[in-house]
């Protein structure tokens, strides 16, 4: 049996060993930006469980784009130092191709971690100001964002520059912009929260175009042969907001500029979205876009069941298939898909003794068991 879950996937100069990748997860345990030793517990175990790519959590390109005190942050020197140390140690132990997830919170920054509620922080909690393109808050309970203008856009953008150059310094496979779940860029894409009157509000061109100058920005400064993909929030799931078919605009706008693919993640921009919750529930809007424009996508949410992953590589909906939860509830998922679909991955030298193939006896019995 061959499968379509397990077989390489290129971009540009980047080949990944199968498609299994590990979507970008919050840790909320960096300090001051700085990875931390969770990090190189968190990533390190990752790297070495035979996925074939591993997004790190959304990372600040600049103090003010954090979500929270305790997220990733890639704009110091210290910053670079720190993610340095656990890079070099998910390369010297993993195989999984290594990419980042750049990003900027916009309005939604300045939060406690989920674990404290995710409200805003108030003054005596170090609130720090928010930017946005419009200044409307998220609901009553948040701060009114300030409106960045021009100025505040160049600074935004440098941001993302000086991010990107950090990361090719850092030694990242591959980038990948956060353009979703409601932060700064998702922002100016949605008519739910951009309101402008100027050549970035208004029409859905207008709406785009922040965003894409920020892509034009990053891939300009990204070495050529390094891919750069974009993470999406494919609809609001509200009426009104920002839907597939802009996604697949998008997606088009973004092919033309050299995006290698397109995240189809949802949601995120609004207290007011419904959501139905279910198995691969934003995958068809993975297969849409890759329909519509003929760009590589990546599938993700609620996918945990290995033949499901398969079967939607082998139908087409997508050429990679991400990951959260399943993964942090089971870090081996790759061995023990690729072990169900009758596919090779790859194992430390360590832990090689846990391949089945070298125990066959005790997963024969399993398998008589079950
Ligand atoms: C703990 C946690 C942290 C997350 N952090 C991020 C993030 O930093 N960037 C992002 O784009 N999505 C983030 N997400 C969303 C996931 O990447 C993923 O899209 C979502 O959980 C659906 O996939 P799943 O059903 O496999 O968990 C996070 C999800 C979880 C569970």
């Amino acid at each position: 049996m061959t499968s379509n879950l397990f077989a390489p996937f290129a971009m540009r100069g980047l080949t990944l060993d199968n498609r299994v990748v590990v979507s970008p997860m919050c840790q909320y345990s960096a300090e001051d930006g700085n990875a931390t030793d969770w990090h190189l517990m968190h990533l390190g175990q990752l790297a070495i469980s035979g996925n074939g790519l591993l997004i790190l959590e959304a990372t600040a390109v600049e103090p003010r784009g954090r979500i929270t005190p305790y997220c990733l942050g890639l704009y110091s020197d210290v910053n670079e130092a720190a993610m340095q140390r656990v890079i070099d140690f998910c390369r010297l132990h993993g195989n999984a191709k290594i990419g980042i997830q750049l990003a900027h919170a916009g309005r939604k920054a300045s939060a406690h971690r989920p674990a404290d509620g995710r409200h805003a922080l108030a003054e005596d909690e170090g609130a720090w100001e928010t930017v946005a393109p419009s200044p409307l808050p998220m609901s009553d309970r948040w701060p009114v964002p300030r409106m960045l203008d021009r100025a505040g856009m160049d600074d935004v953008r440098d941001a993302f520059v000086a991010g990107t150059k950090r990361s090719e310094r850092v030694g990242f496979d591959l980038i990948e912009l956060h353009m979703a779940h409601g932060y700064l860029l998702h922002e100016f894409l949605t008519p739910l929260s951009n309101q402008r009157n100027d050549e970035y509000g208004g029409s859905r061109e207008n709406r785009m175009r922040f965003p894409l100058e920020i892509f034009d920005a990053v891939r300009a400064s990204w070495p050529a042969e390094k891919p750069l993909g974009v993470r999406i929030s494919a609809t609001d799931w509200v009426e009104g907001g920002w839907e597939i078919g802009d996604s697949v605009v998008l997606a088009e706008a973004l092919k033309e500029r050299g995006c290698d693919y397109i995240c189809a993640s949802s949601g995120g921009g609004t207290g007011a979205q419904k959501i139905e919750l279910k198995p691969g529930y934003q995958a068809h809007f993975a297969e849409e876009i890759k329909r519509e424009t003929g760009m590589p996508t990546m599938a993700v949410g609620m996918i945990l069941e290995p033949d499901h992953a398969e079967s939607l590589i082998a139908d087409g909906s997508a050429d990679m298939i991400a990951l959260a939860r399943g993964m942090l509830y089971n870090p081996r998922w790759a061995w023990h898909a690729a072990e169900a679909l009758g596919a090779e991955t790859t194992y430390p030298v360590q832990y090689e003794r846990s391949r089945p193939s070298t125990w066959p006896e005790a997963f024969t019995q399993i398998k008589a068991a079950e």
